[in-house]
């Protein structure tokens, strides 16, 4: 998970006026959880007009430039600064461990499960009986497994689906299409395993 603080300077310019540039800074703070709270990492980067000038790595533990400026006006002044360099390196226990147990319940711990159907679509490019397909709508988190079936045997691996979709709102989709056409009196199914099932 990241958290990012975003600052962009300068005025829109007044009626009339012609824009002469944009100038854009931008501060990231970033929490690394690696497997849960058991290994966390802060990273805290600065960036002008997107070029990263100077960050500092929890698990370096100083200032490193990026560029012969940041390191001459921002690493060096900053890491010679015995309170804040302090500060900083508690960052990953005294904000990032902390935040870990605000945000989790609904980011970790989320589980939206899917909406399950089955339609049959025509087919555009040749006539016929067009094929079965499975929609599997509106789950969280991303990872999910489609398996069909055909009368009680499970259909092979080899699948026609998209990727899974992510729609923007902290959930996805993915369509899983039968290949062959159906034939009269089987019964098609598709299985979903998730893990909020
Ligand atoms: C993840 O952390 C738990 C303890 O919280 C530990 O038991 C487990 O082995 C760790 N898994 C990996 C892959 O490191």
């Amino acid at each position: 998970a990241v958290l990012a603080v975003l600052v962009v300077l300068g005025a829109p310019p007044a009626a009339g006026e012609e824009l002469s540039g944009v100038f854009q800074h931008l501060t990231m703070y970033e929490c690394h959880f690696i497997n849960g709270t058991e290994r966390v990492r802060f990273v805290d980067r600065y960036i002008y007009n997107r070029e990263q000038y100077v960050h500092f790595d929890s698990d370096v533990g100083v200032y490193v430039g990026d560029t012969p400026y940041g390191e001459e006006m921002w690493a060096r002044p900053r890491n010679r600064d015995k309170q804040f360099m302090k500060r900083m390196r508690a960052v990953a226990d005294t904000v990032c461990r902390h935040n870990y147990e605000l945000v989790t319940p609904f980011s970790v711990e989320r589980r939206v499960p899917p909406s399950v159907s089955i339609s049959l679509v025509p087919s555009s490019s040749q006539p016929g009986p067009g094929r079965l397909l499975c929609s599997v709508m509106d789950f969280y988190p991303a990872p999910v497994q489609v398996r069909r079936f055909q009368d009680g045997q499970e259909l092979p691996e080899h699948v026609v689906a998209t990727d899974v979709v992510p729609n923007g709102d902290w959930t996805y989709q993915v369509l899983v299409l039968l290949e062959s056409p159906p034939r009269r009196g089987v019964t098609y199914s598709c299985q979903v395993e998730h893990v909020s099932l």
